[in-house]
């Protein structure tokens, strides 16, 4: 029992306690002939019952009991004579705390379209299909917090506000108290952003690496699980303008301990959503089948929903070097058959989306651990191998999302990155803290990103990124 003397639905649903009095507190999913309350208040997609003795209730208070109305109800718990579920509640007392004009409230106790719901994104929590969503997302911020605390890891919170690009591409949000309509110029004629709020011209951060590493320099091993930002327009079901990251960094490690850290981290914590939540993955397997109905057999999943996430949480991810990615996608059908949007023709190209998809889903179906990419498609504190062409980076490509997790082996020989850093036009000199770790003490060590949402995405079979963030930030989208 809770202070307020509520019991939750959940927990009714799973009691034998017949004949006791209990009091349940939420909101209308449905109300049917005048009797039969679906009640549901969120700590499980599953609704109770309570029967309404219609004959001896106000038909005012009937009339209020729409989808949507939050109402508290007191009634003896006891066996269910319906199909469908064990227990209901007999209603002795009912209150109704809020109204919902059910003229007005857009929720309708039917099936309403994601594209839909995503435009009433503040209402939208109230559907079994977001709440299953968000309980996985919550497991799975929880699943990894717990992988790393038990392996000794230190939570890192790095700042959000930098003043520098740690991917190099140039992505940012810039970040100013001045005001915008009447700046202060420098003689140059340019925004004088040494009269800004912090004396310089700042941005939201891209990601928490760099900082990262000052870290793993002298703990040993960290993480960092926080929001990042990106201003790259890209208008995809895969890009947020805000998503979060979980970023390791360890000293000491090299690229295969890096994807060995990186599988163990994805299998432990699928396996971590399937022991957890079940009830909701259930639901959530079967609201894909569902959609797949209306998609030609050649475009549904081959396996279901669950099968899915025990076979990725249980076999060896491929590994293999991008130059034998290339060769395998160069000599692939679609290549070949001109079907790729772009196809491959040179040792060099960047991957796209397509070919990450072709390599997981058609040829080796399962989850792909690249590494070894060209350095001229990767950021510059990749370490450089010795091949004098390629870095000893790493992404993790999976069913369904393509590139989940992006990393590497870190530049740790100070000569070589400063070098790299000037050919590629990085400001070495604002960077002086970043290469002191290499100045002083400086060892191999490695890390990776992994895109949170995209986890998500992958684990609740969802097909669009913005459904599985409460209030999805991308171009032309800031609503809520
Ligand atoms: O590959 P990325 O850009 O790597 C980094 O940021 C490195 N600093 C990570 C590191 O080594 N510590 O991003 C890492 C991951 C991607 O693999 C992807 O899952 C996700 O972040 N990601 C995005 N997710 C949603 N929307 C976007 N716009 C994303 N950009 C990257
Ligand atoms: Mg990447």
């Amino acid at each position: 029992m809770e202070s307020n003397g509520r019991t939750k639905v959940k927990e009714l649903l799973n009691s034998t306690a017949y004949g006791s009095d209990v009091i349940v507190k939420g909101w209308v999913r449905t109300f049917r002939n005048d009797r039969f309350i679906a009640i549901n208040d969120g700590s499980t997609i599953n609704n109770i019952q309570a029967v309404v003795d219609f004959e001896n209730t106000d038909a005012s208070l009937l009339k209020r009991l729409t989808t949507g109305a939050a109402i508290s109800v007191t009634g003896k718990l006891i066996e269910s004579q319906g199909a469908g579920q064990k227990v209901e509640i007999q209603v002795k007392q009912l209150e109704i705390l809020g109204d919902s004009d059910a003229e007005k409230f857009p929720l309708q106790p039917k099936k309403h379209s994601l594209e839909f719901l995503r435009e009433i994104g503040h209402l939208r929590f109230r559907t079994n299909t977001f709440n299953a969503v968000f309980k996985v997302r919550h497991a799975l911020a929880f699943a990894i917090h717990q992988f790393f605390n038990d392996r000794g890891f230190v939570y890192m919170h790095t700042p959000i506000i930098t003043a520098s690009d740690a991917e190099g591409a140039g992505e940012m949000f810039r970040v100013t108290s001045l005001d915008m309509a009447n700046p202060p110029l420098s003689e140059d004629g340019k925004i004088d952003f040494k009269q800004d709020f912090f004396g310089r011209s700042t941005n939201l951060t891209v990601s928490g690496q760099l900082e990262g590493e000052l870290a793993a320099m002298a703990l040993g091993e960290i993480y960092t699980f926080g929001p990042t930002f990106r201003a790259e327009n890209s208008n995809t079901t895969r890009h947020l303008a805000e998503f979060w990251m979980i970023e390791p960094e360890v000293a000491f490690n090299d690229l295969k301990d890096n994807a060995q850290l990186a599988e163990s981290l994805l299998q432990f914590v699928i396996q971590y959503a399937l022991e957890n939540c079940a009830d909701e993955l259930e639901f959530l397997k079967n609201r894909l089948l569902e959609e797949e109905k209306s998609k030609p057999q050649d475009e549904r999943s081959e396996m279901d929903l669950i099968a899915k996430l025990h076979l990725c949480s249980t076999s060896n991810f491929e590994r293999l070097t991008y130059t034998e990615a290339i060769e395998i996608l160069r000599n692939s059908t679609p290549n070949k058959k001109k079907k790729f949007k772009y196809l491959i023709e040179n040792w060099g190209a960047d991957l796209q989306s397509e070919h990450e998809r072709y390599l997981v889903e058609k040829h080796f179906k399962k989850p792909v651990i690249l590494t070894d990419y060209p350095k001229d498609i990767k950021s510059f504190y990749m370490r450089q191998n010795d091949d004098g062409k390629t870095v000893a980076a790493m992404d993790i490509l999976f069913p369904g999302i393509g590139e989940i997790i992006g990393g590497s082996q870190r530049e740790e020989r100070l000569d070589l990155l400063e070098k790299r850093m000037h050919e590629m036009n990085i400001p070495a000199d604002e960077l002086y803290w970043y290469l002191d770790t290499r100045r002083f003490g400086t060892a191999p060590h490695a890390g990776f990103g992994l895109g949170f949402e995209r986890l998500v995405l992958f684990v609740t079979g969802m097909t669009n990124i913005r459904d599985v963030i409460a209030f999805p930030r991308a171009p032309k989208t800031a609503e809520f």
